[in-house]
C-alpha cells in the first residue's frame, strides 16, 4: 500500500483528468459505492472458488455481528448498487464509471499491490456486440489518450450456461490422465471448477494444458453469432486484437466476452486492463436478469508504462504570486490581501513566520516557484511601496500600497478589466 504525495500525486491528478474527459465524452457517469459491503457480495457472485474470495479479500466482523470485505473489485459492489437502487429497471441503455481504491491481499511483486485504484466502466441493459465493442473502444482511447499504444487487445468468448457444461466435460477429460501433473491448487480447482486450470500462471500446468480443447469450439450459435459480431465491430473501427483462447479471467461472474489488454512493458503482470460480459451476475443479487459489460484498468500499472516511457503528463501547479512580508507590520498589512486575492481565484503564497531574514524569504519565494514575488518591509511601508518582481526575468517595479490588490489582481486575473 503506498502514499502518494509531491509531484506523483500531481501527475496521478492529471492523469485522472484525461481519464474522467473521455469516459465522459462517452457519455459515463460517475457512480461511488462504500469501501465496505458485506462478504456475500462477493463471494456469492466472484466466486467462492478464485483467488480472490479465497485467498485475497479483507474481511472483518461488524461489531462481531456481520462479516463485511474491504472491495477486492468494483464489479459486483456496481451490481449490489444498481439493484439496491432499482437502476436497472428503467430497461435504459446506461453507462457508469467508477474511480476507486480496491483491496486485495496479495503476494506483493511489481505491478501488485494490496490497496491499489482502478477506473472501471460498465454498460447495462444492452446485450449487442456493440455494447462489448464500446466499452473495448473506450479502453482503447484512454490508453491512447496517454498516447500509450504498447499493449495487445486480446479476446475471448467464454461462452454461456448453455455451451460450458460440454465444454467442462471435455476440459475434464483431457485433464484426467495428466492430474498428477498439475500444481496442488489446479488439482483442487480441477474438481471444483476445471476452467479456472486454464488461468494458471505455473509453466508446469501451461505445458500439461498444450492441445487441451478449446472453449471457442463448444460455442453455442448465440455466443458464436454475439463473438463474430464483435469481431465485426472492433475490425470496423480499426482495433486490432488477437483472439486469446486461453482468456478466461479470474472472477466467475462472466460470460461470452472476456478481454485483456496486456503489455510487455509490464513484465509478469502483463494486464494493463481487463472486462468483459456478465449477463447472469443480477440473478445472484436475486434480480431479473439484465445484460451488462464492463472493464476496470488498473491507474498503479498505468503510471508503470507512462514512468517506463517517459510519458507521465507534468502539470505542475505552481502559485502566482509569493508575498515576501518582511516582520510583523507587513505581515499585518499583507495577510488580508493574500486572502482576498485567494478567494479571486489567485494563488498566493506567504510567509506567516515574524522574525524570517530578506535572504530567507527570498529563497523561499525561489523555491515556490511563483511567478512574481511581493516584497514589503518596513522600509517599504515607510515610503508606502511594494516592490514586484517577476521571477522569471528578473525584472521589479515599484507599486503603491494603496491600491496594492487591484493591482496584484489587474496582473494575476485574466477576466480582470
Ligand atoms: P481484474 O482483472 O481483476 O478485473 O482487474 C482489472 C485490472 O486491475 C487489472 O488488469 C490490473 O490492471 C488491475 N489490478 C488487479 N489487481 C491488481 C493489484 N493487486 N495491484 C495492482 N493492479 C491490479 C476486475 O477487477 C473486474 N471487476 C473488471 C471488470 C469490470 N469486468 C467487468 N467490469
Amino acid at each position: 500500500m503506498h502514499d502518494l504525495f509531491g509531484e506523483a500525486a500531481e501527475q496521478w491528478c492529471a492523469i485522472e483528468n484525461r481519464i474522467r474527459s473521455v469516459l465522459s465524452h462517452f457519455g459515463y457517469k460517475e457512480i461511488r459505492t462504500p469501501v465496505l459491503e458485506k462478504v456475500e457480495v462477493f463471494s456469492d457472485t466472484v466466486g467462492e472458488d478464485t483467488d480472490i474470495v479465497e485467498k485475497q479479500m479483507y474481511t472483518l466482523l461488524d461489531q462481531g455481528a456481520e462479516k463485511l470485505a474491504l472491495r477486492p473489485e468494483g464489479t459486483a459492489s456496481f451490481m449490489r448498487a444498481i439493484i439496491e437502487n432499482r437502476l436497472h429497471e428503467s430497461a435504459a441503455l446506461q453507462r457508469y464509471y467508477y474511480y476507486l481504491p480496491m483491496f486485495r491481499h496479495e503476494r506483493p511483486q511489481k505491478g501488485r499491490l494490496r490497496q491499489f485504484y482502478q477506473f472501471g466502466a460498465e454498460l447495462i441493459n444492452d446485450a449487442s456486440a456493440e455494447a462489448d465493442a464500446e466499452i473495448i473502444s473506450l479502453l482503447h482511447q484512454i490508453y491512447q489518450e496517454l498516447e500509450v499504444v504498447e499493449y495487445e487487445v486480446r479476446i475471448n468468448s467464454v461462452g454461456c450456461e448453455e455451451c460450458r457444461p460440454r465444454f467442462r466435460e471435455e476440459l475434464k477429460q483431457f485433464l484426467r490422465p495428466k492430474l498428477s501433473l498439475l500444481c496442488e491448487q489446479c488439482q483442487k480447482r480441477f474438481e471444483r471448477s476445471v476452467m479456472r486450470v486454464l488461468d494458471c500462471k505455473k509453466e508446469s500446468c501451461q505445458a500439461v494444458l498444450k492441445g487441451a480443447p478449446l472453449i471457442t469450439q463448444f460455442l453455442c450459435a448465440q455466443c458464436e453469432a454475439h463473438h463474430h459480431d464483435l469481431k465485426k465491430r472492433l475490425t470496423q473501427i480499426q482495433i486490432r486484437y488477437l483472439e486469446d483462447p486461453h482468456i478466461v479471467r479470474g472472477l466467475d461472474y462472466y460470460c461470452r466476452t472476456a478481454f485483456e489488454f496486456t503489455s510487455e512493458l509490464l513484465g509478469a503482470q502483463s494486464a494493463l486492463g481487463a472486462g468483459g460480459r456478465y449477463d447472469g451476475l443480477s440473478r445472484r443479487f436475486g434480480a431479473k436478469p439484465f445484460p451488462a459489460v464492463g472493464f476496470a484498468l488498473g491507474m498503479e500499472r498505468l503510471v508503470m508504462v507512462l514512468t517506463e516511457k517517459g510519458k507521465l503528463p507534468s502539470e505542475r501547479k505552481t502559485p502566482f504570486y509569493y508575498f515576501a512580508a518582511l516582520g510583523p507590520n507587513a505581515i499585518d498589512l499583507l495577510y488580508p490581501i493574500a486572502l482576498s486575492l485567494k478567494k479571486k481565484g489567485i494563488w498566493v503564497e506567504m510567509n506567516y513566520d515574524k522574525s524570517k531574514s530578506l535572504k530567507a524569504l527570498l529563497k523561499q519565494a525561489d523555491r515556490s516557484g511563483s511567478s512574481f514575488t511581493v516584497l514589503v518591509g518596513d522600509d517599504e511601508i515607510k515610503e508606502s511601496n511594494a516592490v514586484l518582481k517577476n521571477m522569471n526575468t528578473s525584472a521589479q517595479e515599484i507599486l503603491n500600497l494603496g491600491d496594492l490588490e487591484a493591482a496584484l489582481f489587474k496582473k494575476g486575473s485574466p477576466i480582470a478589466p
